[in-house]
C-alpha cells in the first residue's frame, strides 16, 4: 500500500510489517532512512518514520499490523538534551540506560547510537537485558560495536556475549552485575569511545532497587539515564545520584506496550536468530568441559548431573579463550560414542558447553525452566537409589 506523509509529520508503523521509502527524506530514531531502503518491523514492535521532506512509503502490513500519522516528532526533547549532556563528557563515555518495561530503553539506545555515530564517535552497545535482549540471544549479555546507522538493535549480531543462563535477572543478580562489569572493560579496549549499556526493566521492589544500584556502582558509567513515565525510578535514581551523574527523562508518549505473550514471542525470535541453520553435533567428553552456567563459580558438571539434564536445555558454546561461539539445544548423552549431542549452528572448535536453565521445545518455543541444578550430585544419586527401590 502506498502512503504519503507531509514534511514535519511522523508515520508510526506497528509490526509485523515491512516498509520501504519510495521518495522523500525520513529519519528513524536519529538514523536517515533513504529512498530505496526497506525495513522490517517485528510483531510487537513499532517504528517511527519522521518525514524531514514530503515522503512516500510502500507499506506491507502483516496480520494485526497497523499505522497512524502524528504531527511532529516522537523523540522527546529530553532525549535530545540527554544526548547533548552525554557528549559533553570526556571520551570515552559510558552511559547506562535504566527504565521499567516498555519505557523506551531499547529505542533510546538506538537513538544514542545513531546520534553519536553521526557526530563521529565510535559507539558500542552492551545489551544487559537478559529477557528482552536484542543483540545476543535471550539469557546472554551481548555486545557489538555500531558501525552503521541502526533502526533496531535486533539487527546487530553479537561480537561477543556472555551466557547467564536465565532470562530473569532476579535469578542471577550477582552474575549479571559481575558479567556486565567485566564486559564493560573488555569493550572499552576495542576502539570504542561511546559505550551504551542497556539494562532490564526490573525496577520495582527492594531487591530490584538494590540490584540496579549495585549495577550502577560496579559498572561505574559516567552517566545513568533513567526513563520513566511518572516517578517510578525515584527509589533507584535517588541512591545512584549519590555517586554518579544522573539524567531523568520521560518515556515517549507513543510507546507500544507488549503483554507477556508478545514478550515471549519476541524472545523466541531471539533464539531463532541464533539457531538458524543448526545441525546435530556430537561433542566428545574428552574434548569439552560441561559447565553449569548458573553456579556462582562456574562449576564443572559430573557425569551424573550431565545424565540428569533434560532434553531441550539451552546451552552456550565457548572456545578455549572462553569466548562465546553461539548457542545450542541439548539433545542428550550418546553413551556409545562418549559425548553430548547438541543441536547448534556453531561449526568451530568448542572447549566448553555451558548449560543454562531455559528449556526449549523442538521448534524453539520456550517451555519453562529446568530445576535440575538445584539438586546436588549427592541428591541426584539419592533420587536414583530411591526410584530403584
Ligand atoms: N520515540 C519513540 N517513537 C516511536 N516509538 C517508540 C519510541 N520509543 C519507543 N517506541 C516504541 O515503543 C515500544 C517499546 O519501546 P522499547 O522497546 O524501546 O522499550 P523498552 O523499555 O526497551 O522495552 P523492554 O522492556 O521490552 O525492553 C517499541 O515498539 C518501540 O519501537
Ligand atoms: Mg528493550
Amino acid at each position: 500500500m502506498r502512503r504519503t506523509v507531509e514534511k514535519g509529520k511522523t508515520l508510526l508503523v506497528d509490526g509485523p510489517a515491512s516498509v520501504s521509502l519510495l521518495s522523500g527524506e525520513t529519519e528513524i530514531l536519529g538514523a536517515k532512512f533513504r529512498e530505496g531502503e526497506r525495513v522490517v518491523i517485528r510483531d510487537g514492535k513499532r517504528l517511527p518514520f519522521e518525514a524531514s521532506k514530503k515522503a512516500a512509503f510502500d507499506l506491507r502490513l502483516g496480520e494485526n499490523a497497523s499505522f497512524k500519522e502524528i504531527d511532529g516528532t516522537t523523540i522527546p526533547i529530553s532525549w535530545e538534551n540527554a544526548f547533548k549532556e552525554v557528549v559533553s563528557q570526556e571520551r570515552p563515555v559510558t552511559v547506562m540506560v535504566m527504565g521499567g518495561v516498555d519505557s523506551g530503553k531499547t529505542s533510546f539506545c538506538v537513538y544514542l547510537a545513531n546520534r553519536s555515530l553521526r557526530d563521529g564517535w565510535k559507539p558500542a552497545v552492551i545489551d544487559g537485558d537478559l529477557g528482552q535482549s536484542d543483540i545476543g540471544p535471550p539469557s546472554t549479555i551481548g555486545f557489538s560495536r555500531v558501525t552503521k546507522p541502526l533502526k533496531d538493535l535486533f539487527e546487530m549480531e553479537a561480537e561477543n556475549a556472555c551466557f547467564v543462563g536465565v532470562t530473569s535477572p532476579s535469578l542471577a543478580v550477582n552474575r549479571v552485575v559481575e558479567r556486565l562489569t567485566a564486559i564493560k572493560s573488555k569493550v572499552l579496549q576495542r576502539d570504542v569511545d561511546f559505550l551504551i549499556v542497556n539494562t532490564d526493566g526490573w525496577i520495582e521492589g527492594e531487591e530490584a532497587v538494590g540490584y540496579k544500584v549495585a549495577l550502577a556502582e560496579r559498572v561505574a558509567p559516567d552517566v545513568v539515564v533513567g526513563i520513566q513515565q511518572t516517578n517510578e525510578l525515584a527509589p533507584i535514581l535517588t541512591l545512584v545520584k549519590e555517586k554518579r551523574r544522573v539524567i531523568a527523562m520521560e518515556s515517549p508518549q507513543v510507546i507500544r506496550k507488549r503483554n507477556r505473550e508478545k514478550r515471549k514471542t519476541l524472545r523466541e525470535l531471539g533464539y531463532k536468530k541464533y539457531l538458524k541453520e543448526a545441525k546435530m553435533r556430537l561433542f566428545p567428553f574428552n574434548q569439552v568441559r560441561v559447565e553449569d552456567a548458573l553456579s556462582e563459580t562456574v562449576g564443572r558438571l559430573v557425569m551424573e548431573q550431565i545424565e540428569a539434564m533434560e532434553k531441550g536445555l539451552l546451552v552456550a558454546l565457548q572456545d578455549a579463550e572462553g569466548d562465546f561461539l553461539g548457542i545450542g539445544v541439548l539433545c542428550g548423552v550418546d553413551h556409545r560414542r562418549g559425548g553430548i549431542r547438541i543441536h547448534t549452528p556453531v561449526g568451530e572448535n568448542v572447549s566448553t558447553v555451558c548449560v543454562g536453565q531455559v528449556k526449549l521445545d523442538r521448534v524453539g518455543r520456550e517451555i519453562g525452566l529446568s530445576p535440575v541444578f538445584e539438586q546436588k550430585p549427592s541428591e541426584l544419586s539419592q533420587t536414583k537409589i530411591q526410584s530403584k527401590t
